[in-house]
């Protein structure tokens, strides 16, 4: 049998959480609150289909045909427009589509870090990030998490630390895992560190849009004055995510050489994706969509909430996120999540991801992350309960 050499960047990688719960959500039988799943009722079937018949029979040739790197013109002027009216300027050469914003994880990866290079990360922060950061051979740096986003200090001292910081990584509106939103004066201080200390931040987007309570924050691209700011958005969470489709937005020195190493990667999107969504949005007003997905998202959270605080005993604390699609527990130190799992899933098949996975460096076993977007009503009260039930006995 062949004995396998591989390359030095893949050794320690091990199969993911995030792959194993994948396909936990895949069983019928399991209440998941794992994946960042959007609900699946809520996609424009209809429409959709419509716009890929269309699309086929009115421009096949071109739909079905190899396209740019950079993506559709078409579908890129749209995303010039929607950044515009977050405040973000830009010209067609500043953006790009991508493979979802996953993808933009890994291509700024593999344009900017150097092993060894420090990259800074919330702490926790989102897996697929560690994920995509890791074969490049970083040195992760962690910075704790406050209920107001990243903590100014902490990340003061860590860029003094490390004075060979690549970029920091943030996910500034309901961050994946914890749901908490970055105030603005930490954005402010967060650019302004960033200038500082001459690192880049990579700001990771794809919740944006589903703001459902609170105040419009402006994005830290949108406050950016030196082309310090590499924004990631998605259609993933705001459409669906089997389009893979997200975009880039940096200065058009980083979009070439980001264009480049996705050619070396995948060529492109899928052409008829792009004309797809493209159509859709002349067709149809997408912010009237994502008024639906929120007011939805929204009734499931508070549905969610409001069964974590009649079932959980006082010492469990969760956030009460003012949008997205997860909140994020915290138990006592004394309870395992990993083992609490194995519980829910034998006494009452009710899956959610350990928050284990979500720490760049030092790891803390009592939380979990827990999606409320994916599973319907019944289930959310029926599982949250079973949570709170069997979490219960720890308190006996
Ligand atoms: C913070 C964050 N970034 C990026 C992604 C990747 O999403 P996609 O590649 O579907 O756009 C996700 C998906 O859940 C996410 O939570």
């Amino acid at each position: 049998m062949a004995k396998y050499q591989f390359a030095k960047r893949v050794e320690g990688i091990q199969p993911s959480a995030i792959k194993e719960l994948l396909a936990l959500g895949a069983d019928p039988e399991v209440i998941s609150f794992g994946g960042g799943y959007p609900d699946p009722d809520l996609f424009p079937l209809d429409k959709l289909s419509g716009v890929y018949q269309e699309v086929i029979l009115e421009e096949g040739k071109q739909a079905l045909q190899y396209s740019t790197t950079e993506g559709l013109p078409a579908l890129r002027e749209k995303i010039i427009k929607r950044m515009a009216h977050i405040g973000i300027e830009c010209t067609m050469d500043e953006v790009m589509m991508i493979s979802g914003g996953q993808q933009g994880l890994d291509l700024v990866s593999k344009l900017f870090i150097n092993e060894g290079d420090a990259i800074i990360c919330e702490s926790p922060t989102f897996l697929g990030a560690l994920l995509s950061f890791k074969p490049y051979g970083p040195k992760f740096v962690s910075v704790p998490l406050e209920a107001d986003g990243i903590s100014i200090d902490h990340l003061e001292a860590a860029l003094k630390e490390n004075p060979n910081t690549k970029f920091i990584y943030t996910i500034p509106e309901f961050q994946n895992p914890t749901g908490v939103t970055m105030s603005l004066e930490k954005r402010k201080a967060l650019l302004s560190l960033a200038s500082q200390h001459n690192v880049l931040i990579l700001e990771d987007s794809p919740y944006r849009e589903l703001r459902y309570e609170g105040d419009v924050l402006p994005s830290i691209k949108s406050l950016d004055t030196e082309g310090r700011v590499i924004h990631l958005g998605s259609f993933s969470k705001i459409l669906c995510p089997g389009l893979r489709l997200g975009w880039v937005v940096a200065p058009a020195e980083v979009i070439g050489k980001i264009s480049m190493l996705k050619l070396a990667s995948d060529t492109q999107n899928s052409t008829l994706n792009m004309h797809a969504v493209n159509r859709f949005m002349d067709k149809y007003d997408i912010d009237s969509h994502i008024e639906v997905l929120k007011q939805t998202y929204k009734r499931k959270k508070d549905l969610m909430v409001e069964n974590m605080r009649t079932s959980f005993p006082d010492a469990v604390q969760y956030t009460n996120p003012e949008g997205g699609l997860f909140s994020w527990i915290t138990f006592p130190e004394r309870v395992d999540t990993v083992k609490l799992m194995r519980e829910t899933l034998a006494e009452a098949k009710v899956a959610y991801v350990p928050g284990l996975s979500f720490f760049p460096t030092k790891v803390e076993n009592n939380h979990c992350r827990i999606n409320y977007s994916y599973m319907p009503d019944e289930k959310i009260e029926f599982g949250i309960q079973a949570i709170g039930r069997i979490v219960q006995n720890y308190f006996k």
